[in-house]
């Protein structure tokens, strides 16, 4: 098979910039598809905390040229660098106006409000950029409504150009929640004429929707779990599009992210107090009595210690979770929660750690040397969330031996094998409804297990710690997709 060209379009990529999982798959994907032998480039915003000295990037020559319809063309420039520890070129689109700010969308809660422009332009960028640095994709893999616009720029603006006369498109949803919907004005910029201003392509309540118009348009979508890409096909998890994306059904498909190891191993962690593994499972205690310190709970290893990290937005379930704390606070555990988003919530959770200091600890803000500490420390990790296309913590959890217990959804449902008491299979503890009770008995369920059945919950651990979500595998999948495109795209 020929090596493919690919160019993937993210507007977060670890580890220059980082909002959620998002970036760890933009960081991670292009290494195991450069394994395979690709050509495979990186482009993303040049957001103010993109650290030019720190990796080394250089501002290429001359500027780029972005059509912008009714703005005219806007000049941006270009820094070129490359993902640390490999050769894959990464391109920042440099744009003082658009993304010299604070944020990445937002700052303190509120989104910029020329969210349109910035990514309109952003997008436009990326097909420009690949004209000047002369590269021509077979495939263009577009993540997320911010990036949406490019299958539908394909398929307008260089529908006739030749340098991207064998370029085919994919567009991969990490999140059907968020899909760009702006008002129709931004159809000025898109500048893709208003005859693709209707129901069935980019139109929707009178205003814009990105993600729809990239789902209309891409060659082939894909969502980053096999489970979730059937949920978005009902009225529960398609947030108004499930109609669309079911009768899209014949080019969407389900691939489930990988891990990257080289960072989330316990064996050879930096960030945790002593390193362990399967074998030998000491340092594990270790972690947990440090983890207890760090967080100011008591030092006990009679008391299971329940980890929480991630954004505090409604997906994650933190609704289930504020209507189960006080039942839960009423068990024997201890709960330590890292998260940061939505201000009730952070309020929320800063006032339960004050009514019970022996028993709830948060850090709310991020923190990725806390994120590994937790995921080392603690005994379960809790994610009961209300849809979620992949995550990753639960697969990270797994590998450090702390037990999941998450709402068998979407990626979660995909990753994690509910515990079977009798034959102690399983890696985890799995609810179904979304509900407090049914959040708060598997919590129950699992700190049954951890005081009464300890060969049961060790068997689930070195379960847990045996398996493996291989990038390669996932790579593997996104590469027979690309060749399926390519050939798509040239009739064959
Ligand atoms: P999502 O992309 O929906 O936020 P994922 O589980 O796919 O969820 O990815 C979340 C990523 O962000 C993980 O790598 C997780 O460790 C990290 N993360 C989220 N919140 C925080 C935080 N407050 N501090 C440190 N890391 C965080
Ligand atoms: C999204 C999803 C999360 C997924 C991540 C990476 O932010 O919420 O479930 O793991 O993208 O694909």
């Amino acid at each position: 098979m020929d090596k493919l060209n690919i160019l993937i379009a993210a507007s977060e990529v670890v580890p220059f910039a980082k909002s959620g999982g998002l970036a760890d798959v933009a960081g991670a994907l292009p290494k195991a598809l450069r394994s395979l032998g690709h050509d495979v480039r990186l482009v993303m915003p040049r957001y103010y905390i993109v650290d030019r000295e720190k990796y080394a990037l250089r501002l290429m020559e001359g500027g780029l040229g972005v059509p912008m319809g009714a703005l005219g063309e806007v000049w941006g420039g270009v820094y070129e660098g490359v993902l640390p520890g490999t050769d894959i070129p990464v391109y920042f689109i440099d744009h003082e106006g658009f993304f010299g700010r604070g944020g990445l969308y937002e700052e303190n809660g509120y989104s910029y409000i020329d969210n349109d422009s910035r990514f309109i332009f952003f997008s436009r960028a990326v097909m420009q950029l690949a004209k000047k640095i002369r590269f021509h994709p077979d495939v263009i893999h577009a993540n997320d409504w911010h990036t949406a616009a490019i299958p539908m720029m394909l398929n307008t603006h260089y529908a006739y150009d030749s340098d991207f006369a064998h370029t085919g498109s994919l567009l991969t949803i990490h999140n059907l929640q968020h899909q760009g919907h702006f008002y129709k004005g931004a159809m000025e910029i898109l500048d893709i004429g208003w005859d693709h201003f209707n129901a069935n392509e980019i139109e929707e309540y009178d205003g814009i929707n990105l993600l729809k118009g990239g789902i209309v348009h891409a060659d082939a979508i894909s969502t980053v779990s096999r489970k979730y890409a059937q949920e978005i096909r009902t009225d529960e998890f398609g947030w108004g599009l499930e109609r669309l994306i079911d009768h899209n059904a014949y080019k969407l498909h389900g691939i489930l992210n990988g891990v990257d190891y080289d960072e989330w191993n316990p064996a050879v962690d930096p960030f945790i107090a002593q390193t362990f593994d399967s074998d030998s499972m000491e340092g594990k205690k270790v972690c947990k009595r440090v983890l207890q310190h760090t967080f100011g709970l008591p030092e006990r290893d009679d008391v299971p210690v329940i980890g929480l990290v991630g954004r505090l937005a409604e997906q994650k379930g933190i609704e289930l979770l504020v209507h189960s704390i006080h039942a839960l606070m009423h068990m024997e555990l201890q709960i330590v929660l890292l998260g940061a988003g939505e201000k009730w919530a952070e309020h929320f959770f800063s006032d339960i750690a004050g009514r019970y200091p022996d028993k709830f600890r948060c850090y709310i803000g991020y923190r990725n040397d806390l994120a590994h500490q937790i995921e080392a420390g603690s005994d379960l990790f809790l994610m009961p969330s209300l849809f979620e296309p992949c995550g990753l913590n639960q697969i990270y959890s797994l590998r450090y031996g702390t037990l999941p217990i998450v709402r068998a959804t979407g990626g979660l449902d995909d990753t994690i094998e509910n515990y079977a008491n009798d034959s102690r299979h399983g890696t985890g503890f799995k609810f179904y409804d979304a509900t407090p009770d049914a959040l708060i008995n598997t919590v129950g369920w699992a700190l049954y297990t951890w005081y009464n059945d300890s060969q049961g919950f060790e068997a689930m651990q070195r379960n847990a710690m045996e398996r493996r979500f291989d990038w390669t595998v996932s790579a593997q999948e996104y590469e027979a997709l690309y060749y399926r495109i390519k050939a798509g795209r040239r009739g064959e």
